[in-house]
């Protein structure tokens, strides 16, 4: 008999994550990540070679350069920002610090799934509240608070919906909590939003309120394989995080790449655009097949298969898989009826529209 493991850990399904292979298929279109469908700038890919040869000596523990370089990007305060391996290790850190028995966690139900995750592995109790129209319900939050609540998630524009709420929405939603309940935004779509009222909200951390907010290199910078994500938060939790990083969990050349990014914002500016755009044609198209997507802030769409298509939406994601596309399967997020779909390369939203055309056209 092996060591069971602690009692929340033992009861938890683990994450899921996307599939990655298709038999018979060498190099399978993946839109099922929500990876961007374009290089990353040349100066990030440069700034990573430059530093190849920095293998033998640890990274920069405190990610002073990067540091800078978003501080100055955003004009942000210094000492608030936070780095870690990928947002998804900052959200570790934040359940690990501030989740356990007894302390609650109030997301609504479609919610980036990760932090429901997190919280069940510090055993601390989810509360999910209902969406209207896919759409997360700041009175719905607010109704699913308690007072052993600790921490409201609030992800804007939300995976895996590409739904999103206005910055005077997340300010009701901030000014009507308790001061001792951290609010955390998501905004690791937030570049991609079109949409003039809105904001990832490190406002409300310079305002001194108990929140943080997320941000990642893995969607618009289009550098998800090094790991690199940061947040905005306030002094006191910032504090607290520092005592749970791990140093050296972003490698060098993962910094310099990062660093070289923020420093090119004409390229990423150019990576936003590109996806808005392909993102509105690709939608126009899905409906011309009787599919109904929804109308999506971030870098994928959320699509219903109606009745009338003829396939439910497993048969449409094995139809389309057959043919060496990788969608997303939403059904254990209580999406069922429901697919997600990257926005990726041209090429590949082209191949992806043919194949539609075969299989419903
Ligand atoms: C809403 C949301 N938050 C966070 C993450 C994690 O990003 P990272 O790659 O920075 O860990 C993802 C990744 O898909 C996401 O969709």
């Amino acid at each position: 008999m092996v060591t069971p493991p602690r009692p929340s850990v033992a009861a938890m399904a683990a994450y899921p994550t996307s599939e990655a292979t298709i038999p018979g298929f060498e190099n399978p279109i993946q839109l099922g990540s929500n990876e961007l469908g374009f290089p990353a700038s040349p100066l990030a890919e440069a700034a990573m070679r430059d530093s190849a040869d920095r293998g033998p000596q640890y990274s920069d523990a405190d990610h002073v350069a990067l540091r800078r370089a978003l501080a100055q990007c955003h004009g942000l305060n210094f000492d608030r920002i936070i780095c870690g391996a990928g947002s998804m290790e900052i959200m570790s850190q934040i359940g690990q610090s501030y989740l356990e028995p007894g302390r609650g966690l109030v997301m609504s139900q479609y919610g980036y799934r990760l932090m429901k995750t997190l919280a069940e592995i510090a055993g601390a109790d989810v509360v999910l509240t209902p969406e209207r129209d896919l759409t997360c319900d700041v009175d719905a939050l607010l109704a699913g608070v308690t007072p052993a609540t600790t921490m409201v998630f609030c992800v804007n524009p939300n995976n895996p919906t590409g739904t999103v709420l206005p910055f005077s929405e997340i300010r009701r939603l901030r000014a009507n909590l308790r001061d001792d309940v951290m609010l955390i935004l998501d905004a690791a779509y937030g570049e991609f939003v079109d949409m003039p009222d809105y904001q990832t909200g490190e406002t409300l951390v310079d305002e001194g309120t108990n929140t943080v907010v997320l941000r990642t290199f893995s969607k618009v910078h289009g550098l998800a394989g090094l790991r690199v994500g940061w947040a905005y938060a306030h002094d006191d939790v910032i504090a607290t995080l520092q005592k749970m990083r791990l140093p050296g969990s972003i490698g060098a050349q993962a910094q310099a790449g990062a660093t070289a990014s923020v420093n090119d914002p004409a390229h990423v500016a150019q990576s936003r655009n590109a996806v808005i755009a392909l993102r509105e044609r690709f939608i126009a198209q899905l409906r011309q097949f009787g599919l109904e997507p929804v109308p999506s802030h971030a870098s994928f769409v959320l699509v219903r298969i109606p009745d009338h298509v003829g396939m439910d939406s497993e048969a449409l994601y094995q139809a389309v898989k057959a043919r060496g596309i990788l969608l997303r399967r939403v059904g254990n997020f209580g999406l069922d009826g429901y697919i997600r779909i990257s926005i990726g390369a041209p090429h590949e939203m082209a191949a992806l529209t043919d194949v539609l055309t075969d299989i419903l056209g």
